[in-house]
């Protein structure tokens, strides 16, 4: 298994991304960026909307490696739509974060036909910032986040640049597989969020049992099964323990009978399970 996936565009990205969502702001984001980069991430994944940005900014300066050694991703958030405005929000994500340039800048949530007559027009205006950011040099690749196949078919009829990244919600029993063929078929990199399922999916008993067989954790499991699917899973933790073992997933392989184990479970209990159609924020 390789620590890196292609995107569509030839650029290299780390293969696990560190989750920062819900991640206090303050010493415990600082501290937990700078545990995660000792225990081997160099991709973080941010989002202007996690209200933490600029101490994940604090603590990707304070890490001791080289910016041009990670890989950071941010997001703008839903209430930034359209040119003028993403471009602005963008300008305040590099400020918090402290940097002078993106590796990934995604659009958080679709506009939806339920809240927006014209959320075509929105999210290609969006998008259009979005290119223009890219071509000035400040961001190395731009995506997607929660775009269901005809958020994105919509998008693909005015964009001049494709998307390299849909970034969904993924983890076992909540696989979107609709979305995840429809973007493999166009070269987007899936990225996995929740790919725990919030922590939930940890309490399931086929994946306990099977984990054993591994000498591995549930969480492990997951993770390395959003791997070997193909799909980047963005695992969040805040405790040291944690953010090591999340990252300790190249040194075992599911079997081909496992992943499809794992592959049909049902939905469950846990996971967000937000339908981008008919989220109203
Ligand atoms: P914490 O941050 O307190 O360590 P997801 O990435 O699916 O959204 O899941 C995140 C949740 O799972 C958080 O509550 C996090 O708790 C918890 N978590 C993360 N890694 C592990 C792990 N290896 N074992 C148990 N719980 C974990």
């Amino acid at each position: 298994m390789e620590k890196n996936f292609k995107l569509n565009n030839n650029i290299t990205i780390p293969s696990i991304g560190f989750g920062t969502w819900q991640t206090p702001l303050g010493q415990t984001a600082i501290d937990t960026i700078k545990s995660a980069v000792k225990a081997g991430y160099r991709h973080i994944d941010a989002a202007a909307i996690y209200k933490n940005e600029k101490s994940v900014g604090t603590g990707i300066k304070e890490c001791g490696l080289e910016r041009k050694d990670l890989f950071i991703t941010s997001k703008v958030w839903n209430t930034e739509r359209g040119y003028e405005t993403t471009l602005k929000a963008f300008k305040k994500t590099l400020h918090d974060l402290q940097l002078d340039y993106l590796d990934l800048y995604l659009i958080h949530w679709p506009a939806n036909a339920q809240q927006f007559t014209n959320w075509k027009a929105i999210n290609s205006e969006t998008w259009s910032a979005m290119e223009k950011l890219h071509k000035e040099g400040k961001v190395r690749s731009i995506g997607v986040s929660n775009f269901l196949p005809h958020h994105l078919e919509a998008l693909l009829e005015t964009a001049t640049i494709k998307p390299a990244v849909n970034q969904i919600e993924y983890h076992p029993g909540f696989m979107q597989n609709d979305c995840v063929q429809f973007c493999k078929s166009h070269n987007i990199l899936i990225e996995g969020w929740s790919p725990l399922g919030r922590g939930e999916v940890l309490k399931n008993e086929i994946l306990i049992e099977m984990g054993r067989t591994y000498n591995k954790s549930v969480a492990q499991l997951c993770i390395r099964w959003a791997l070997q699917n193909q799909v980047l899973p963005l695992p969040k933790s805040v405790t040291p323990q944690r953010i090591t073992e999340n990252f300790e997933v190249f040194d075992f392989e599911i079997t081909a009978s496992d992943m499809k184990i794992i592959n049909d479970m049902d939905h469950p209990k846990g996971g967000a399970g937000l339908n981008p159609d008919t989220v109203t924020f």
